[in-house]
């Protein structure tokens, strides 16, 4: 493993960096319940954290790793979405984590693509309340998108925006034709966590193990600070770090 500025882990293949993360996450979770304490994750979806919620629920099969004590919140959800439709965050949550480790329904968050538009924004306002009644993040695990988003926080997104309604960037729904079919069928809204929600987070993981993100990568890390490319605001967050595979770090 290589250690750069702006806190840069480089690991030689993808499933050696998802055991890390993996391995991260399990220690918050060990290290809260020594203290009888909540372990308060933010989680995200996408490919990239496949991985490494596979092996957290190999950990909770066959290392004892419980999620008893662990409260999540998702970064971000469809808009309009139903929970039960197979494309939805909700329903990916269900299949790729929440269904094989024992936590506790009540204990997730996801913001939700049935929201009404009326209580939208109350709805919004109680996600973040939410978030600090239970003491704030502990870990909030981030992908990447191509457009440098970090949840559904598209270009354009400032550094003080909170839990919001938002517009995906056309780039967003291009990539996205390929888990619902058509253009047509992917949602042109979303829910999001906002840029000052993640920046809340005591650590923050943002984890990119694809070969056609190393340029949006090499943007986020080395590029200015900007809202033109939203995960170029961990480098201004001493807690924040990126997860990388050899290949994906490939233009630094
Ligand atoms: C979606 C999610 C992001 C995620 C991104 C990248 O847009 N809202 O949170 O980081 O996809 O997905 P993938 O990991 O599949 O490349």
């Amino acid at each position: 493993m290589k250690w750069n500025s702006h806190q840069v882990k480089i690991y030689p293949t993808a499933q050696e960096a998802a055991l890390q993360v993996a391995q991260r996450v399990a220690e918050v979770i060990r290290e809260k319940q020594k203290r009888n304490q909540w372990a308060v994750l933010g989680l995200a979806t996408g490919k990239t954290p496949v991985k490494v919620y596979e092996e957290l629920i190999r950990l909770h099969q066959q290392e004892q790793l419980s999620f008893e004590n662990v409260i999540s919140f998702n970064l971000d959800e469809y808009f309009p979405m139903a929970a039960t439709h197979p494309q939805s965050y909700h329903h990916f949550m269900q299949q790729q984590l929440f269904d094989q480790v024992n936590i506790p329904p009540e204990q997730t968050h996801i913001p939700k693509g049935d929201w009404s538009t009326d209580q939208l924004q109350e709805a919004c306002l109680a996600y973040e309340e939410r978030i600090k009644q239970v003491g704030g993040i502990d870990l909030q695990l981030l992908g990447i998108g191509k457009t440098g988003h970090i949840g559904f926080n598209e270009p354009g997104s400032s550094i003080d925006t909170t839990t919001r309604q938002v517009v995906l960037d056309p780039l967003t729904r291009q990539e996205a034709i390929a888990d619902f079919g058509s253009l047509e069928q992917v949602p042109s809204q979303a829910i999001t966590v906002g840029i000052e929600t993640i920046a809340q987070a005591r650590e923050i993981v943002l984890m990119a193990w694809n070969a056609s993100k190393a340029s949006i990568v090499q943007q986020a890390i080395q590029g200015p600070v900007s809202a033109a490319v939203p995960a170029s605001y961990l480098q201004l967050w001493p807690q924040a770090s990126f997860v990388l595979d050899q290949d994906t770090a490939a233009l630094l």
